[in-house]
């Protein structure tokens, strides 16, 4: 009896054992479905909580604006709704295999980074070492954490979510952070890993950058500092500048608002809301209406005095949000779609252009986006100058052409992505300069191909190709805009042949900066061979990079554009329900 009962609890031991091993296996084998897994409770808060600091210029309760209350509404469908006949077992292959491909640079990229660089905001790709600078609080850590869970890479995301959970951001290496890079990798990375995941942790220390971040708008007139000095701001004592560039203040609203809908505290949405309405109160009353020049003064109100516009480098994602907001406020604020076609409708007048080919060239139906200089007073010139910067206006064009029933802007869009697509085959690395300056198309029909007349020459001489006429700067980088613009109107028209256009590039890219261990920036793209490794890779090349490319290759199910919209670092929030119909 004794021997028998004995057995038996042996064997309700071993019983127990196997069902405790093998469920411990699973949660964090990560085979189970994700959301339990994840929910480890690392968190640790900062040693400095900035909501017990008191205002310098407090903003009244009664003056902050509660986020809209109107349900979201059902917004058009963005995607290309992608067929059996398209999704063939052949198709599904060359995908697969090219994913794997961009998985396994991100791999190498990540595990450098982790042994070289670990909790530092970048490794540096030759030397093997790490550097700060971006506050030294691991920026490539942060802005990598979504692109590991989309990659499925779930135990390299579980050491940096508990890294990241960790966090001081009073322990910091810089004594002045950029109110703009802080918000767009660390408050959007954080969101868009808790968006995905769902681990509290997270959205506490999103929570806590906000709050810090907020001090930003603690300034005489309430707007920010973008030029965010950690001493100052405890003090009250920051200012908001003279000259900021517009993509500064305009690029806080999509992370802001977010942090709103998921925290239930509106004060972000409300001084981000806040700064919509100066962007919509002065957008006809600058030197080229329907644009604001590059640079505000900020000081003195939200004024609008300067003469240069762009759509790329420091003006950019300003226009990026203006669309993306509408779909995160689920398009209850009629501001945003006005805003956003008054500022395409003057891009397409005054900023884009057709390049010039030479007359043995077949010459490609693509545009590309310029800068202009406008006296006010009637005189608009265009300066034909293509920067890598301005290539995500192609997505821009085409997501906002789908949402507002515009199909015009969709293939403005398509033009423009393959403009940057055509810049990249065009160099001897295959990869676009970072700043060139084209000759382009004139006259009312400046939208449309052109080519030089007979025997005319290119002003700088004739051995670069095609409309290319000087490479002001001649380094790649690593950059994203042009991939990412490839991977949105492939989602939303469905071309087969962008796939190829985008493996060209991702090929292209490896082949031109890889080092040892992982990816660096470029001094020269037009050279072959060696083409001068620089020693940088910035987080970027993690965060957007690698995951577009990734992403183009993927389920176009996954990371769907009408479940999430990106911030301007590629970092994706979830979009607010009811999903959109089929308009
Ligand atoms: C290809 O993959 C898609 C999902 O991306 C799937 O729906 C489809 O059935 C696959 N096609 C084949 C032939 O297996």
């Amino acid at each position: 009896m004794a021997a028998l009962a004995t057995t038996k609890r042996f064997q309700r031991l071993a019983v127990f054992t196997l069902v405790a091993v093998t469920l411990t296996y699973l949660f964090h084998g990560g085979l189970l479905p994700a959301a339990p897994a994840w929910h480890f409770t690392s968190f640790r808060p900062s040693t400095y909580d900035w909501t017990q600091r008191p205002q310098a210029h407090p903003i009244p309760e009664s003056d902050i604006l509660p986020l809209p209350t109107e349900p979201p509404r059902t917004l058009p469908r963005i995607q290309h709704r992608f067929s059996a006949e398209e999704l063939t077992e052949a198709h599904n292959s060359t995908q697969r295999h090219r994913q794997d491909a961009v998985r396994f640079a991100a791999k190498r990229a990540w595990g450098a980074y982790q042994k070289y660089a670990w909790g530092h905001d970048e490794l540096r790709p030759k030397t093997l070492t790490a550097v700060d600078t971006f506050g030294g609080w691991g920026a490539t850590l942060v802005d990598s954490l979504d692109t590991l869970w989309i990659m499925g890479m779930k135990k390299e995301f579980a050491q940096a979510a508990k890294f990241a959970e960790r966090i001081d951001w009073e322990s910091t290496t810089a004594g002045e952070l950029s109110l703009f890079e802080t918000n767009i990798r660390f408050l959007g990375g954080l969101l868009a890993a808790y968006d995905l995941s769902g681990e509290e942790g997270l959205l506490k220390k999103a929570l806590e950058l906000g709050n810090m971040l907020y001090a930003a708008f603690d300034t005489p007139n309430h707007l920010p500092a973008n030029s965010f000095k950690i001493r100052k701001a405890k003090e009250g004592l920051l200012v908001a500048d003279r000259r900021e560039s517009s993509a500064a203040v305009g690029t806080l609203s999509l992370e802001f608002t977010r942090l709103s809908q998921l925290t239930g505290d509106s004060k972000f949405f409300s001084v981000t809301d806040r700064i919509k309405r100066d962007f919509e109160r002065t957008q006809d009353e600058t030197k080229l209406p329907g644009l604001w020049p590059v640079f505000l003064d900020l000081q003195n109100g939200f004024l609008t005095p300067g003469s240069s516009f762009t759509l790329g480098a420091s003006a950019d994602s300003a226009y990026e949000y203006l669309s993306k907001m509408h779909e995160l406020l689920g398009g209850v604020d009629p501001a945003y779609e006005k805003m956003h076609v008054k500022a395409m409708e003057t891009a397409k007048k005054h900023l884009l252009f057709s390049p010039k080919f030479r007359e043995s060239e077949a010459a490609a139906n693509i545009l590309f986006s310029g800068n202009v200089n406008a006296n006010g007073a009637g005189i608009i010139e265009l300066e034909a100058e293509v920067q890598h910067l301005g290539c995500f206006t192609g997505g821009m064009f085409a997501l906002g052409g789908k949402l507002f029933n515009r199909p015009e802007d969709v293939e403005i869009g398509e033009k423009l992505a393959r403009g940057c697509g055509w810049a990249y085959a065009a160099m001897h690395t295959g990869v676009m300069p970072e700043v060139s300056d084209m000759i382009a198309c004139d006259g009312p029909d400046r939208l449309k191909p052109c080519k030089f007349e007979k025997d005319e020459k290119k002003p700088k001489g004739d051995d670069l190709p095609g409309p290319f006429a000087y490479l002001r700067d001649n380094q790649y980088l690593l950059r994203p805009e042009a991939i990412e613009s490839i991977f949105i109107l492939y989602r939303i028209t469905g071309k087969k042949d962008l796939l190829e256009v985008a493996w060209n590039m991702f090929v292209s890219i490896e082949q031109a900066t890889r080092t040892d261990f992982a990816n660096s920036a470029i001094s020269n793209v037009d050279v072959g061979g060696e083409t001068g490794k620089i020693n940088s890779m910035e987080s970027f090349w993690l965060a957007e990079t690698l995951k577009y490319f990734y992403l183009i290759f993927s389920d176009p199910d996954l990371i769907s554009l009408d479940e999430y919209v990106f911030n301007t670092e590629a970092h994706p929030l979830r979009l607010p329900k009811p999903p959109r119909g089929d308009v």
